[in-house]
This record gives structure tokens, C-alpha cells and sequence, in this order.
């Protein structure tokens, strides 16, 4: 069973720029949250309580404003820092000793996901014992991701990063399950061209030792990139349609620890007054009236 997570909400956030000249991405408006909400809240849907989040140094001030370690949401928040952006693997060597003897679940901090699917599909995947599990999704532009290709029984038997040539429509999305071997793992992996550790590289090691699995999220299930600005304002939209239609919030965190009975009234009434007068609040508020 997976009890920790890590979002890794570094990096340079270079095509956003200027917006993340000052601002990391991940605190940058998705709509009405930081995106950052919006990782941490599929976290909590799999029940995970342990979070980690691993930011660019001299930013930990920033995030903590918004997260603070000792929250209101029943988890539990730590911060590393990350020197410089050398890549996805290092969230578990920055992460070891929080990890220690325990498997665990990364996430990156600029991934969207939501749709009914998805708490079964977590819940479902949770259980982990050895090895390590990707979710992949259907794109119309997998040469922006990395690519999972699988034979009829389902099962990966190719990994690439970026391809150039297209042989597969299956992007695999920054959600991850590894057991505890990933430090072991990265300590081994070399920088690749572009200088980073690359996370693909890391999982064609599970997968040369017939120890990865890839889940569908399939079509009950949405995972919106937030790489560019059209990318951002898109899922914006999405957010948007789907909240003022339903009158339910994606990623409202407190509602789902609430759900979870990690909190009650008390720490709602708490974070009202940490919010302060604006939407959300009286979302919160709802939710204990
Ligand atoms: O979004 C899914 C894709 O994410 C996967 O399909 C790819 O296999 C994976 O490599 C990654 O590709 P990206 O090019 O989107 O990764 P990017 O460098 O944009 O980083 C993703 C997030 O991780 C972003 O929020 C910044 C953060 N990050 C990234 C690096 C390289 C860090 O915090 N530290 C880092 O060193």
C-alpha cells in the first residue's frame, strides 16, 4: 500500500515565461486554484496523507504561504529543495530519506487529471507491492511526452522519450507508483543528451526486469496538458465549464480531506479564515451548512 507522495513542483517553467519569471508554474492560476492544488488533490484522493513537495530553492516561501507544513487539510507537508532542475528522477535521491524503507507515488506538479474514473483507478493501484505502475493516455502529439508502446496482452515493451517517429498514441502522464528500489534505481542512471535525468530511462529499468504495468485512464477519464500558455488557458476553461455547470469544485483540497474524514467543521472554519472572503470560501461553507 502506497502512503507517501511526491509532487515535483521545480523546474525552470521556461515556456511560460515571463509568468514564471518571478512565479513558479505550479502557484500560477489553473482557473480559481493554484495548479499546484490540482496534483495534491489526486494525492489525497488515493488516500495518500505523507506529501512531500519538492520545489526550486529559494521558492519554499512562497509555496508555504499557500501550503503551509502544519495545514488545515489533515496531511502532512514537507519541503526539500531542489538545487537545479536535473530531472524527474531526482525527486527520489532529494526524496530518500523521506521515502526511507517505503514505496511511494510521484507526481508532477503541472499534471491535470480528473474524471470519474480516476479515484477507482487510484484506489485500484494503490496496493502496490514491487515493482512500478504508469498511467498512460491517449494524445494527438506524443512527440511531446513520453511514449508507452504495448504488445496485445497489454504489457509495455517499449518506452521513449520524446520520439520523433510515431509508433504509439499513448503518452505515459506524470503520474507514477514505484516501489522502494526507484533511489536504488536513479543512483544509477546517467544524464541523458539534454544533461537531465530522464524518468523513462528510469522505468525501462522496472520494465527490462518485468516489473512495470501500465494502467489505462481511459475515456471516463481526462489528463489536460499545462505545458504552454494555450495549454493553460484551455484546461482553464475546462475547470471553469465544469464548476459553474455542476457547482462542484475540482480539487477543492478540503473537501476531499473532509470526504476522506481526515478533518471536520472545526478545520473547515480554520481555513475560512485562512482564505478569507472570496469563492472558495463560500464553497467551504457550503460544505458544512
Ligand atoms: O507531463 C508528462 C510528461 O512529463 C511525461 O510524458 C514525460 O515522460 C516526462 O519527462 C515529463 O515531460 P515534460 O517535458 O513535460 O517535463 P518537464 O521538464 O516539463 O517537467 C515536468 C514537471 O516537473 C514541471 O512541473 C517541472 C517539474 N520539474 C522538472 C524537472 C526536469 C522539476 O521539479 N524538476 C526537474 O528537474
Amino acid at each position: 500500500m502506497i502512503k507517501k507522495g511526491i509532487i515535483l513542483a521545480g523546474g525552470l517553467g521556461t515556456r511560460m515565461s515571463p509568468l514564471t519569471k518571478a512565479v513558479n508554474k505550479q502557484l500560477l492560476p489553473l482557473y480559481d486554484k493554484p495548479l499546484i492544488f490540482y496534483p495534491l488533490s489526486v494525492l489525497m484522493l488515493a488516500g495518500i496523507k505523507k506529501i512531500l513537495i519538492i520545489v526550486n530553492k529559494g521558492q519554499l516561501n512562497q509555496f508555504k504561504k499557500i501550503l503551509p507544513e502544519k495545514n488545515n487539510l489533515g496531511i502532512s507537508i514537507e519541503y526539500k529543495e531542489q538545487f537545479k532542475p536535473g530531472g524527474l528522477p531526482q525527486a527520489f535521491t532529494i526524496g530518500e530519506k523521506f521515502i526511507g524503507k517505503d514505496s511511494v507515488s510521484l507526481i508532477l506538479g503541472d499534471n491535470f487529471f480528473y474524471g470519474q474514473s480516476l479515484t477507482k483507478i487510484l484506489k485500484k493501484n494503490i496496493n502496490l507491492k514491487s515493482g512500478a505502475k504508469i498511467f498512460i493516455h491517449p494524445v494527438k502529439n506524443p512527440n511531446l511526452y513520453g511514449v508507452a508502446t504495448l504488445d496485445k496482452n497489454k504489457k509495455v515493451i517499449n518506452l521513449i522519450e520524446k520520439p520523433k517517429k510515431i509508433k504509439s498514441n499513448l503518452a505515459v502522464t506524470g503520474l507514477y507508483f514505484f516501489d522502494n528500489k526507484a533511489i536504488e534505481f536513479t543512483k544509477k542512471l546517467k544524464p541523458s543528451k539534454r544533461g537531465e535525468l530522464e524518468i523513462i530511462d528510469l522505468l525501462n529499468f522496472y520494465r527490462r526486469k518485468n516489473k512495470l504495468k501500465a494502467e489505462f485512464i481511459g475515456r471516463g477519464g481526462s489528463w489536460l496538458d499545462t505545458g504552454n500558455i494555450n495549454d493553460f488557458y484551455d484546461a482553464s476553461n475546462f475547470i471553469s465549464a465544469i464548476e459553474s455547470r455542476q457547482g462542484l469544485k475540482i480539487a477543492c483540497l478540503e473537501e476531499i480531506a473532509l470526504n476522506n474524514k481526515w478533518i471536520d467543521k472545526k478545520d473547515i472554519k480554520k481555513s475560512l479564515d485562512f482564505y478569507g472572503k472570496c469563492d472558495y470560501s463560500k464553497y467551504l461553507k457550503s460544505l458544512i451548512s
